[in-house]
C-alpha cells in the first residue's frame, strides 16, 4: 500500500471508531438516558419497564411502585412527581397519610396521562361502616383530584369492616375504584370476609420483609389468588436492615446496594412492593432492580434473617 493509501486507510478506520463511538454513545444515552449525578453519585436513569401481575379480577398492576407514608407538603408533592419521572407508575397513599392533597398536586405536577397511573388509596379506621365508607371515598377522591381510583384497600380490619366492604363492593361495581382489597388482614379476619364478599379482595397489603417475610400469610393468599404486597419493604431501615451483614454480602456480590437486593427478593417472590423515598437518588435506586437475579444461595441466605414477628410494634 502507498504511503497516501495508507493515511487515507488511517483516517478511514479512525473516522469509522469515532463514529462507532457517537453511535455507542447516542444508543446508550437514548436506551439508558442520561446518567445523573446527585451530590457525588453518579446515577444512570434508565428506561424503566416495571412488569406487571394480574390481579384476581383481570386489572393489571405494576410490581413495583412509590410509597409515600411520612411524605408531605412540598416534599411529598416533588417526590411524587420525580418518582413519575423516573418511571414509577403505581403510587400508594391513604387518608391517614395526610398527604392525598400533596400526592394529587404532584401526579398533576408531572404531567401523566392519568390512564397511564395507578394510584391506590385506604380507608381509614374512622371512616368504617357502610355510609362513612361512601363519603370517606369520596374525600379521597376530591383530596386526590381524580375521577377514580385504581385500587381502594380497607386499610385495617377494625369497626364495621362488612359495612364499609359493601360500600366498596358498589363503588366498584359503579366502575369508581377498578379494583378493591384489604391491608393489614391475617388469615382469620380474611376467612371472616371472605365469609359475605360478594367481590373477592385482589391484594392484601401486609407488612413483609426480611424480617418478617410473612411465609403462612403468603401460602394463605396464594391459595386464594389474592396478591399480596409488602408494605415497608425495607422495615423503614429499622433494625439496620440497610447495613445487614448478609444482605450487604449479596450486593457486593451482584454489584448492587442492600436496598435493591430487598427489593428483587420481594420480585422474586412475586410480592408487589411500594418503597417510599424522598430522595432522588434513592428514588432511581430502587427502580433499577431488573438487571440482576439472586440465585438460591442468595435466597436461602436471605430465609435466615426471618425473625418472623413485626418490626413496628407499637402499631399492632
Ligand atoms: N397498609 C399499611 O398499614 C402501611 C403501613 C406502612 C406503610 N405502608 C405503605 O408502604 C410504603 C413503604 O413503607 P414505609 O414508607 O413505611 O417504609 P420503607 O419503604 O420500608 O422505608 C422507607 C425508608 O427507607 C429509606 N430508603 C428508601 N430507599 C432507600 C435506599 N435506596 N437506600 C437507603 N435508604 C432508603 C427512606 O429514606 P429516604 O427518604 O432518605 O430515601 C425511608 O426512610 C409506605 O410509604 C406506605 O405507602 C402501608
Amino acid at each position: 500500500m502507498s504511503s497516501q493509501n495508507q493515511k487515507n486507510e488511517i483516517s478511514r478506520r479512525s473516522f469509522l471508531q469515532t463514529s462507532a463511538k457517537f453511535a455507542a454513545a447516542g444508543i446508550y444515552l437514548g436506551v439508558f438516558g442520561m446518567p445523573e449525578l446527585f451530590g457525588n453519585v453518579v446515577v444512570d436513569k434508565k428506561d424503566v419497564q416495571i412488569p406487571d401481575v394480574k390481579l384476581n379480577n383481570g386489572v393489571k398492576m405494576p410490581i413495583l411502585g412509590f410509597g409515600t407514608y411520612g411524605l408531605s407538603g412540598e416534599v411529598c408533592q416533588q417526590s411524587v412527581a420525580e418518582a413519575i419521572s423516573a418511571g414509577y407508575r403505581l403510587l400508594d397513599t391513604a387518608k391517614v397519610y395526610g398527604n392525598e392533597e400533596a400526592v394529587g398536586r404532584g401526579i398533576k405536577q408531572s404531567g401523566i396521562d392519568r390512564k397511564k397511573l395507578f394510584v391506590t388509596s385506604k380507608l381509614w379506621v374512622d371512616d368504617a361502616g357502610y355510609e362513612n365508607a361512601k363519603k370517606g371515598f369520596e374525600e379521597t377522591l376530591r383530596k386526590l383530584q381524580l375521577e377514580y381510583l385504581d385500587l381502594y384497600l380497607i386499610h385495617r380490619p377494625r369497626g364495621d369492616v362488612k359495612g364499609s366492604w359493601k360500600a366498596m363492593e358498589e363503588l366498584y361495581k359503579a366502575g369508581k375504584i377498578k379494583a378493591i382489597g384489604i391491608s393489614n388482614f391475617d388469615p382469620v379476619q380474611l376467612d371472616a370476609l371472605l365469609s359475605y364478599a360478594e367481590v373477592k379482595p385482589v391484594i392484601n397489603q401486609i407488612e413483609t420483609h426480611a424480617y418478617f417475610q410473612q411465609t403462612n400469610d403468603f401460602k394463605v393468599l396464594k391459595q386464594h389468588n389474592i396478591q399480596m404486597q409488602a408494605w415497608a419493604p425495607f422495615a423503614e431501615g429499622r433494625n439496620g436492615l440497610f447495613t445487614n451483614e448478609i444482605l450487604t454480602k449479596i450486593a457486593q456480590k451482584h454489584g448492587k446496594t442492600t436496598a435493591q437486593v430487598s427489593l428483587r427478593w420481594h420480585y422474586q417472590r412475586g410480592i408487589v412492593a411500594i418503597p417510599r423515598s424522598s430522595q432522588k437518588v434513592h428514588i432511581i435506586e430502587n427502580l433499577d432492580i431488573f438487571d440482576f437475579k439472586l440465585d438460591s444461595a442468595d435466597i436461602k441466605e436471605i430465609e435466615k434473617l426471618d425473625l418472623n414477628k413485626t418490626q413496628f410494634p407499637e402499631w399492632t
